[in-house]
């Protein structure tokens, strides 16, 4: 296969620099991690896309999640079409919307009401006010290395040792959002206790399968560690399914793992590629939610007809086969990278639907332990993929997303590749 050349992405970000902020409209996709310009994607099919220049890629990103059943699903294309062609949006209830709650709340034990939004961001926002109001306390115990979207006080993640107060990651948070938030490493039982005894607070609200600082499983009996807490304490635990949600089971981490949140945010699966995203959990608290109570939140959009028909088309195709489809995929991948580093200081964590290569003799426990990966071998590792036709996600802290589009060819093609690229990463 010749080298490919990116002279059209070139051309297309050099444009988009002078007009979009580092030229992408979310930063992981301008790629400075790998040490690198962003590939600019015309079009998608199966497990593969197509980049401007006309290179080909079998594709591991699908979307950063939503995109479970590949590109350009038939069926969920001809379901957005037909819900297209009667009107994009109303501003009113559809049948549909009842259809997709209902679907939700049958996979997700927990969930009794939910509540669509457009972002996986506004899901967090949205949850995180409704549990406030729900405790009348203000204080969020969250994790180093978990990422809940670009809320102000999610932001924070100084992650150091047992219970700081959180220092604003990001210029234009205020003092007193980041004051309101608890940062502990993940897996560590007694930090959250500690945090727990120093500050009663309103949330623990953690990813249940981490995946944002790739991915790194809670340890056995600590999520249920958080439930007690939260109950002894009367704070809520909430729970961020949105990539473990409709992924690493029917029901999510809470099914694979048997834990029940107290509140749930969902997205990606959910809108199946377009914007939907969702929160949701126990009668009680979710009647809090105006216009059946107190707690105001409300969108445009939310619910919009496309996103709900993808969302749905997305959740038809997830039946029992499909996740075992799908963690077989998993699997066959995380075992041949396993075979083609061949004894490398490389570890591969895997959940059903989910997997990380890091750059470490052992798969880290927490934040700390994911950050001292070699993030240079990763770069090299991912920029001797893209040369093979391999779209890795451009970070060592981000998931690879395994597809029901994924075939063995695909995996096959990957696994070949990556024996090379890791021999030019690491030698
Ligand atoms: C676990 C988790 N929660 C929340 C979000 C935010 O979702 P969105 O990007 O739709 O705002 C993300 C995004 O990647 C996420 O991974």
């Amino acid at each position: 296969m010749p080298a490919p050349e990116w002279g059209r992405s070139a051309e297309l970000y050099r444009r988009a620099l002078d007009l979009i902020p580092g030229g992408v409209n979310s930063p992981v996709r301008a790629m400075r991690s790998l040490g690198r310009d962003p590939i600019f994607i015309e079009r998608g099919e199966g497990a593969r896309i197509w980049d401007a220049d006309g290179n080909v890629y079998v594709d591991w990103v699908s979307s950063w999640g939503p995109l479970i059943c590949g590109h350009a699903h038939p069926a969920i294309l001809a379901a957005i079409e037909r819900a297209a062609a009667g009107g994009t949006s109303f501003g009113a209830p559809t049948e549909a919307e009842v259809e997709l709650a209902a679907e939700v709340c049958d996979r997700f034990g927990s969930v009794e009401m939910v509540r669509m939004v457009s972002s996986g961001t506004e899901a967090a926002m949205s949850a995180i006010r409704l549990a406030r109001a729900a405790t009348e306390r203000d204080a969020i115990v969250k994790f180093a290395g978990a990422y809940h979207g670009h809320v102000d006080g999610l932001l924070a993640e100084a992650g150091s040792g047992l219970a700081t107060s959180g220092i604003p990651a990001s210029p234009g948070v205020t003092a007193a959002q980041a004051a309101d938030t608890i940062v502990v490493p993940w897996n560590d039982a007694d930090a959250v206790a500690a945090a727990f005894a120093e500050r009663e607070p309103a949330v623990v609200l953690c990813e249940p399968i981490p995946a944002n600082m790739g991915i790194v499983p809670p340890a056995p009996g600590f999520l249920e560690r958080l439930r007690e807490l939260a109950d002894r304490s009367g704070a809520l635990l909430v729970c961020d399914e949105v990539i473990s949600g409709f992924r690493v089971a029917r029901g999510g981490a809470q099914e694979l793992l048997g834990v029940d949140a107290d509140l749930t945010m969902m997205g990606k699966v959910l809108g199946g590629g377009l914007p939907a995203a969702a929160y949701g959990g126990r009668r009680e608290l979710m009647e809090r939610v105006a216009p059946a109570g107190d707690v105001y939140q409300a969108g445009t959009l939310s619910g919009n007809p496309l996103a709900v028909a993808a969302g749905r088309a997305t959740l038809a195709e997830l039946d029992s086969a499909a996740y075992e489809r799908l963690a077989a995929t998993t699997e066959r991948l995380a075992a041949g990278l396993r075979e083609a580093a061949g004894g490398r200081p490389v570890s591969i964590a895997s959940v059903p639907g989910l997997l990380t290569v890091f750059f470490a003799p052992e798969a880290p426990s927490d934040f700390a332990a994911a950050s001292a990966c070699d993030a240079d071998a990763y770069g090299r590792f991912c920029r001797a993929l893209l040369y093979r036709g391999i779209y890795p996600p451009a970070s060592q802290f981000e998931a690879w997303f395994p597809s029901l589009a994924h075939d063995d060819e695909a995996i096959d093609e990957t696994v070949a590749a990556a024996t090379e690229a890791f021999e030019e990463a690491l030698g």
